[in-house]
């Protein structure tokens, strides 16, 4: 069975207790923060930045997953770093210069990746395999908690998976976007490893039990 990682997203954690929702979270199993940044102009929604980061990092010790829905991307990299980010991701399409963009998150401590929107083609990946450690697909339009998952995303998360294996590097592969216990273990079995859920996990009462639950469907995957 391969590692598999819960990601919960805090979209859809009370802002209002977010360092006490994070640590619930974690207790409650989470392996990593799945962290979702919009401005307003990439995506139509605004979220937060490094100083909410930044706020959350003590509380935890698991790595956080900073997925950048803004553009440009370049000048906030560093900040969010500084911030305790532990992971950026950010679209393609949001960087002028993509190999750049991917460097300036490793030269800054982080691990790297890039983030497929339903409609973004995988091509963005041809020549850059060596500067990532991990690749995003998006199985929702970014912007909003609490969509349906898009199930041409499998598709995408096999072609990705083949790509991976046969680059023969240790890249992680997540899904994002209408990930519940009851679809879990298809984006598992297409070739996913890293599984953000935010109205899933954060929208139920008992967290535990959710991640629970969508262990048990890894386990069978
Ligand atoms: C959407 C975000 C997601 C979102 C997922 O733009 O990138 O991380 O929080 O929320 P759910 O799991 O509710 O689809
Ligand atoms: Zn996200």
């Amino acid at each position: 069975m391969p590692t598999y990682r819960i990601a919960p997203s805090i979209l859809s954690a009370d802002f209002a207790r977010l360092g006490e929702e994070v640590r619930t979270v974690v207790a409650a199993g989470a392996d990593i923060i799945h962290f979702d940044v919009m401005d307003n102009h990439y995506v139509p929604n605004l979220t937060v930045g490094p100083l909410v980061c930044e706020a959350i990092r003590p509380h935890v010790q698991v790595p956080i997953d900073v997925h950048l829905m803004i553009k440009p991307v370049d000048r906030i990299i560093p900040d969010f770093a500084k911030a305790g980010a532990n992971i950026i991701t950010f679209h393609p399409e949001a960087s002028d210069h993509i190999d750049r963009s991917l460097q300036l998150i490793r030269d800054n401590g982080c691990k790297a990746g890039l983030v497929f929107n339903p409609a973004t083609p995988l091509h963005y990946l041809d020549h850059v395999m060596d500067k990532l450690d991990i690749i995003l697909i998006m199985s929702v339009n970014p912007g909003f908690g609490g969509q349906s998952f898009i199930s041409a995303a499998l598709k995408k998360i096999s072609d990705v998976r083949r790509r991976i294996d046969d680059s023969g590097r240790d890249i992680m592969l997540e899904v994002d976007g209408g990930i519940k216990v009851e679809n879990i273990a298809d984006a598992a079995r297409a070739g996913a490893d890293t599984f953000v859920a935010g109205s899933a996990i954060f929208g139920k009462p008992d967290y535990k039990a959710v991640i629970e639950a969508m262990r048990a469907q890894l386990a069978q995957a």
